[in-house]
Protein backbone atom coordinates (compact mmCIF):
# COMPACT_ATOMS: atom_id res chain seq x y z
CA UNK A 1 0.00 0.00 0.00
CA UNK A 2 1.28 3.34 -1.22
CA UNK A 3 1.73 6.17 0.55
CA UNK A 4 -1.50 8.37 0.27
CA UNK A 5 0.67 11.28 -1.16
CA UNK A 6 2.16 8.88 -3.91
CA UNK A 7 1.18 9.69 -7.18
CA UNK A 8 1.07 7.78 -10.78
CA UNK A 9 0.61 8.67 -13.64
CA UNK A 10 -1.70 6.33 -16.23
CA UNK A 11 -2.30 7.10 -19.72
CA UNK A 12 -5.04 6.82 -22.27
CA UNK A 13 -7.06 6.32 -19.04
CA UNK A 14 -10.57 7.60 -20.31
CA UNK A 15 -11.66 3.93 -21.22
CA UNK A 16 -10.58 0.14 -21.44
CA UNK A 17 -8.40 -1.33 -19.88
CA UNK A 18 -6.57 2.20 -18.80
CA UNK A 19 -9.58 3.49 -16.63
CA UNK A 20 -9.36 0.36 -14.70
CA UNK A 21 -5.42 0.68 -14.79
CA UNK A 22 -6.63 4.20 -12.66
CA UNK A 23 -9.19 2.60 -10.70
CA UNK A 24 -6.49 -0.51 -9.49
CA UNK A 25 -3.74 2.53 -8.62
CA UNK A 26 -6.97 4.56 -7.14
CA UNK A 27 -8.49 1.84 -5.05
CA UNK A 28 -4.24 0.93 -3.68
CA UNK A 29 -4.40 4.36 -2.37
CA UNK A 30 -2.20 6.33 -4.62
CA UNK A 31 -3.08 10.21 -6.07
CA UNK A 32 -3.57 10.05 -10.33
CA UNK A 33 -2.96 12.07 -12.92
CA UNK A 34 -4.74 10.76 -15.65
CA UNK A 35 -4.09 11.31 -19.70
CA UNK A 36 -6.10 11.12 -22.86
CA UNK A 37 -7.10 13.30 -25.56
CA UNK A 38 -10.48 14.09 -25.20
CA UNK A 39 -12.77 15.40 -22.94
CA UNK A 40 -13.77 11.98 -21.56
CA UNK A 41 -10.93 12.17 -19.62
CA UNK A 42 -12.80 14.64 -17.18
CA UNK A 43 -15.81 12.29 -16.57
CA UNK A 44 -13.24 9.56 -16.24
CA UNK A 45 -12.21 11.47 -13.05
CA UNK A 46 -15.06 12.51 -11.73
CA UNK A 47 -16.12 8.56 -11.38
CA UNK A 48 -12.03 7.69 -10.33
CA UNK A 49 -12.85 10.33 -7.24
CA UNK A 50 -14.90 8.11 -5.20
CA UNK A 51 -12.25 6.11 -4.22
CA UNK A 52 -10.90 9.34 -2.18
CA UNK A 53 -7.47 10.21 -3.39
CA UNK A 54 -6.59 12.86 -5.61
CA UNK A 55 -7.47 12.83 -9.32
CA UNK A 56 -5.99 15.49 -11.81
CA UNK A 57 -7.25 15.02 -15.57
CA UNK A 58 -5.22 16.45 -18.18
CA UNK A 59 -6.49 16.15 -22.03
CA UNK A 60 -3.49 15.83 -24.12
CA UNK A 61 -2.48 14.49 -27.62
CA UNK A 62 0.59 12.01 -26.80
CA UNK A 63 1.02 11.45 -30.04
CA UNK A 64 3.18 14.72 -30.36
CA UNK A 65 5.88 16.01 -28.36
CA UNK A 66 3.97 18.92 -27.43
CA UNK A 67 0.85 16.79 -26.26
CA UNK A 68 3.57 14.70 -24.13
CA UNK A 69 4.94 18.35 -23.09
CA UNK A 70 1.75 19.51 -21.73
CA UNK A 71 1.37 16.65 -19.36
CA UNK A 72 5.17 17.35 -17.96
CA UNK A 73 4.11 20.85 -17.64
CA UNK A 74 1.08 19.50 -15.21
CA UNK A 75 2.96 17.06 -13.80
CA UNK A 76 5.47 20.24 -12.85
CA UNK A 77 8.52 18.04 -11.16
CA UNK A 78 6.66 16.44 -8.86
CA UNK A 79 8.20 12.69 -7.85
CA UNK A 80 6.06 10.20 -9.81
CA UNK A 81 6.11 7.07 -7.65
CA UNK A 82 4.02 4.93 -10.88
CA UNK A 83 4.00 5.50 -14.32
CA UNK A 84 1.61 3.50 -16.33
CA UNK A 85 2.24 4.12 -20.21
CA UNK A 86 -1.06 2.45 -21.69
CA UNK A 87 -2.44 4.85 -23.88
CA UNK A 88 -2.29 3.72 -27.67
CA UNK A 89 -4.87 3.02 -30.71
CA UNK A 90 -5.22 0.16 -33.08
CA UNK A 91 -5.59 0.43 -37.06
CA UNK A 92 -6.69 -2.50 -39.06
CA UNK A 93 -7.38 -3.18 -42.74
CA UNK A 94 -4.66 -3.62 -45.35
CA UNK A 95 -1.88 -1.63 -44.99
CA UNK A 96 -1.94 -0.11 -48.50
CA UNK A 97 -5.38 0.91 -48.17
CA UNK A 98 -5.16 3.07 -44.77
CA UNK A 99 -5.00 6.65 -44.41
CA UNK A 100 -1.26 7.70 -44.19
CA UNK A 101 -2.80 10.44 -41.24
CA UNK A 102 -4.39 7.03 -39.41
CA UNK A 103 -1.31 5.44 -39.69
CA UNK A 104 1.24 8.35 -38.54
CA UNK A 105 -1.08 8.50 -35.41
CA UNK A 106 -0.05 4.85 -34.50
CA UNK A 107 3.27 4.94 -34.75
CA UNK A 108 2.93 8.37 -32.91
CA UNK A 109 1.26 7.59 -30.19
CA UNK A 110 1.88 3.85 -29.48
CA UNK A 111 5.88 4.57 -30.18
CA UNK A 112 7.15 7.66 -30.45
CA UNK A 113 4.90 9.26 -27.52
CA UNK A 114 5.51 6.84 -25.14
CA UNK A 115 9.03 6.67 -25.55
CA UNK A 116 9.03 10.10 -24.84
CA UNK A 117 7.42 10.23 -22.07
CA UNK A 118 9.64 7.44 -20.51
CA UNK A 119 11.91 9.56 -21.05
CA UNK A 120 11.25 12.39 -19.57
CA UNK A 121 9.52 10.35 -16.31
CA UNK A 122 12.09 7.46 -15.89
CA UNK A 123 15.33 9.39 -15.28
CA UNK A 124 14.07 11.04 -11.86
CA UNK A 125 12.66 7.73 -10.59
CA UNK A 126 16.25 6.20 -11.14
CA UNK A 127 17.84 9.52 -9.38
CA UNK A 128 15.46 8.55 -6.15
CA UNK A 129 16.15 4.75 -6.43
CA UNK A 130 12.91 3.91 -6.61
CA UNK A 131 9.05 3.55 -9.07
CA UNK A 132 6.95 1.28 -10.85
CA UNK A 133 7.05 1.69 -14.42
CA UNK A 134 4.28 -0.20 -16.37
CA UNK A 135 4.46 -0.20 -20.38
CA UNK A 136 1.09 -2.10 -21.96
CA UNK A 137 2.57 -3.77 -25.08
CA UNK A 138 0.26 -6.43 -26.27
CA UNK A 139 0.79 -10.47 -27.20
CA UNK A 140 0.60 -8.75 -30.98
CA UNK A 141 3.78 -8.08 -30.34
CA UNK A 142 4.79 -11.19 -30.98
CA UNK A 143 2.78 -11.92 -34.17
CA UNK A 144 2.76 -9.90 -37.60
CA UNK A 145 0.21 -8.39 -37.66
CA UNK A 146 -1.62 -9.04 -41.57
CA UNK A 147 -4.37 -6.79 -41.61
CA UNK A 148 -3.18 -4.80 -38.62
CA UNK A 149 0.81 -4.50 -39.37
CA UNK A 150 1.50 -0.83 -38.34
CA UNK A 151 -0.15 -2.02 -34.96
CA UNK A 152 1.45 -4.98 -34.24
CA UNK A 153 5.01 -3.70 -35.19
CA UNK A 154 4.50 -1.11 -32.92
CA UNK A 155 3.21 -3.42 -29.67
CA UNK A 156 6.27 -5.57 -30.90
CA UNK A 157 8.49 -2.42 -30.45
CA UNK A 158 7.04 -1.58 -27.15
CA UNK A 159 7.43 -5.08 -26.00
CA UNK A 160 10.84 -5.55 -26.59
CA UNK A 161 11.82 -2.07 -25.40
CA UNK A 162 9.99 -2.80 -22.24
CA UNK A 163 12.57 -5.45 -21.85
CA UNK A 164 15.45 -3.99 -22.46
CA UNK A 165 14.66 -0.77 -20.79
CA UNK A 166 14.03 -3.43 -16.95
CA UNK A 167 16.86 -4.75 -17.79
CA UNK A 168 19.07 -1.35 -18.08
CA UNK A 169 17.59 -0.57 -14.56
CA UNK A 170 18.48 -3.75 -13.32
CA UNK A 171 19.03 -3.06 -9.53
CA UNK A 172 18.22 0.65 -9.57
CA UNK A 173 15.06 0.56 -7.30
CA UNK A 174 13.05 1.17 -10.72
CA UNK A 175 10.92 -1.69 -12.48
CA UNK A 176 9.59 -2.20 -15.62
CA UNK A 177 6.80 -4.38 -16.56
CA UNK A 178 5.33 -5.38 -19.84
CA UNK A 179 1.93 -5.88 -19.55
CA UNK A 180 0.56 -8.09 -22.94
CA UNK A 181 -3.00 -7.85 -23.36
CA UNK A 182 -4.62 -10.18 -25.75
CA UNK A 183 -8.19 -9.38 -27.54
CA UNK A 184 -9.91 -7.33 -24.45
CA UNK A 185 -13.47 -6.27 -24.73
CA UNK A 186 -13.06 -2.34 -25.08
CA UNK A 187 -13.65 0.34 -27.84
CA UNK A 188 -10.20 -0.41 -29.42
CA UNK A 189 -11.45 -2.48 -32.37
CA UNK A 190 -14.38 -0.20 -32.96
CA UNK A 191 -12.14 2.66 -32.98
CA UNK A 192 -9.75 0.44 -35.59
CA UNK A 193 -12.51 -0.18 -37.43
CA UNK A 194 -12.32 -3.71 -37.35
CA UNK A 195 -15.68 -4.45 -36.33
CA UNK A 196 -15.88 -6.44 -39.76
CA UNK A 197 -13.23 -8.91 -38.65
CA UNK A 198 -13.68 -11.73 -36.60
CA UNK A 199 -11.28 -10.85 -34.15
CA UNK A 200 -13.06 -7.71 -34.03
CA UNK A 201 -16.65 -9.41 -32.90
CA UNK A 202 -16.36 -12.88 -31.06
CA UNK A 203 -16.08 -13.12 -27.64
CA UNK A 204 -12.86 -10.68 -25.60
CA UNK A 205 -11.12 -10.57 -22.46
CA UNK A 206 -12.44 -8.53 -19.53
CA UNK A 207 -10.70 -4.99 -19.19
CA UNK A 208 -11.00 -5.28 -15.15
CA UNK A 209 -9.32 -8.62 -15.21
CA UNK A 210 -6.36 -7.54 -17.38
CA UNK A 211 -5.92 -3.94 -15.84
CA UNK A 212 -5.87 -5.92 -12.12
CA UNK A 213 -3.18 -8.94 -13.18
CA UNK A 214 -0.87 -5.73 -14.90
CA UNK A 215 -1.35 -3.67 -11.52
CA UNK A 216 -0.45 -6.59 -9.50
CA UNK A 217 2.57 -7.61 -11.94
CA UNK A 218 3.78 -3.66 -11.74
CA UNK A 219 3.12 -3.54 -7.96
CA UNK A 220 4.89 -7.26 -7.28
CA UNK A 221 8.05 -5.56 -10.05
CA UNK A 222 7.35 -8.40 -12.08
CA UNK A 223 9.06 -7.99 -16.40
CA UNK A 224 5.46 -9.25 -18.08
CA UNK A 225 2.48 -10.31 -17.67
CA UNK A 226 -0.14 -11.90 -19.90
CA UNK A 227 -3.68 -12.17 -18.70
CA UNK A 228 -5.75 -15.28 -19.04
CA UNK A 229 -3.85 -18.89 -20.02
CA UNK A 230 -5.35 -18.76 -23.49
CA UNK A 231 -3.01 -15.76 -24.07
CA UNK A 232 -0.23 -17.55 -22.17
CA UNK A 233 -0.77 -20.46 -24.73
CA UNK A 234 -0.85 -17.91 -27.65
CA UNK A 235 2.25 -16.58 -26.44
CA UNK A 236 4.20 -19.64 -26.22
CA UNK A 237 2.83 -21.02 -29.36
CA UNK A 238 3.99 -17.82 -31.59
CA UNK A 239 7.94 -18.06 -29.98
CA UNK A 240 7.84 -21.79 -31.65
CA UNK A 241 6.27 -20.99 -34.39
CA UNK A 242 7.32 -19.34 -38.19
CA UNK A 243 6.96 -15.78 -38.78
CA UNK A 244 4.99 -16.69 -41.95
CA UNK A 245 3.20 -19.36 -40.22
CA UNK A 246 1.58 -16.42 -37.88
CA UNK A 247 1.08 -13.89 -40.37
CA UNK A 248 -1.22 -15.82 -42.13
CA UNK A 249 -3.13 -17.28 -38.58
CA UNK A 250 -3.69 -13.68 -38.26
CA UNK A 251 -4.60 -12.54 -41.61
CA UNK A 252 -8.21 -15.22 -40.52
CA UNK A 253 -8.59 -13.09 -37.34
CA UNK A 254 -8.24 -9.87 -38.73
CA UNK A 255 -8.87 -9.73 -42.61
CA UNK A 256 -12.33 -7.82 -43.24
CA UNK A 257 -15.15 -9.71 -44.21
CA UNK A 258 -14.10 -12.40 -41.46
CA UNK A 259 -16.95 -11.52 -39.04
CA UNK A 260 -18.84 -14.94 -37.57
N1 LIG B 1 -8.28 -4.07 -26.45
C1 LIG B 1 -7.38 -4.95 -26.82
O1 LIG B 1 -7.71 -6.02 -27.36
C2 LIG B 1 -5.92 -4.72 -26.55
C3 LIG B 1 -5.04 -5.82 -26.64
C4 LIG B 1 -3.68 -5.61 -26.40
C5 LIG B 1 -3.22 -4.35 -26.05
N2 LIG B 1 -4.10 -3.31 -25.97
C6 LIG B 1 -3.55 -1.99 -25.64
O2 LIG B 1 -4.17 -1.52 -24.46
C7 LIG B 1 -4.08 -0.11 -24.43
C8 LIG B 1 -5.44 0.45 -24.07
O3 LIG B 1 -6.35 0.12 -25.11
P1 LIG B 1 -7.87 -0.24 -24.84
O4 LIG B 1 -8.12 -1.59 -25.39
O5 LIG B 1 -8.24 0.03 -23.43
O6 LIG B 1 -8.60 0.75 -25.86
P2 LIG B 1 -9.44 2.10 -25.65
O7 LIG B 1 -10.62 1.84 -24.78
O8 LIG B 1 -9.64 2.61 -27.03
O9 LIG B 1 -8.45 3.05 -24.82
C9 LIG B 1 -7.39 3.75 -25.42
C10 LIG B 1 -7.02 4.89 -24.50
O10 LIG B 1 -5.86 5.54 -25.07
C11 LIG B 1 -6.15 6.92 -25.24
N3 LIG B 1 -5.45 7.49 -26.39
C12 LIG B 1 -5.40 7.00 -27.65
N4 LIG B 1 -4.67 7.81 -28.42
C13 LIG B 1 -4.25 8.84 -27.62
C14 LIG B 1 -3.46 9.99 -27.83
N5 LIG B 1 -2.96 10.28 -29.04
N6 LIG B 1 -3.24 10.81 -26.79
C15 LIG B 1 -3.75 10.54 -25.57
N7 LIG B 1 -4.51 9.46 -25.30
C16 LIG B 1 -4.75 8.61 -26.33
C17 LIG B 1 -7.66 6.96 -25.44
O11 LIG B 1 -8.12 8.27 -25.15
P3 LIG B 1 -9.02 9.12 -26.19
O12 LIG B 1 -10.33 8.44 -26.26
O13 LIG B 1 -9.07 10.46 -25.56
O14 LIG B 1 -8.30 9.07 -27.49
C18 LIG B 1 -8.12 5.94 -24.42
O15 LIG B 1 -8.12 6.50 -23.14
C19 LIG B 1 -3.57 0.33 -25.79
O16 LIG B 1 -2.18 0.61 -25.71
C20 LIG B 1 -3.79 -0.90 -26.66
O17 LIG B 1 -2.88 -0.97 -27.73
C21 LIG B 1 -5.42 -3.47 -26.21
Amino acid sequence: MPHAAQLAIITGASTGIGYELARECAEAGFDLLIVADEHAIETAAEGLRQFGTKVEAVEADLSSVEGVEKLLANLGGRPVAALLANAGRGLGRAFIDQDWDDVRRVIDTNVLGTTYLLHAVVPGMKERGSGRVLITGSIAGFIPGTFQAVYNASKAYLDSFSFALRHELKDSGVTVTCLMPGATETDFFERADMMDTKVGTTKKDDAAKVAKDGFQAMMKGEGDVVSGWHNKLQTAIASVTPAGWLAEAHRKMAEPGTAG
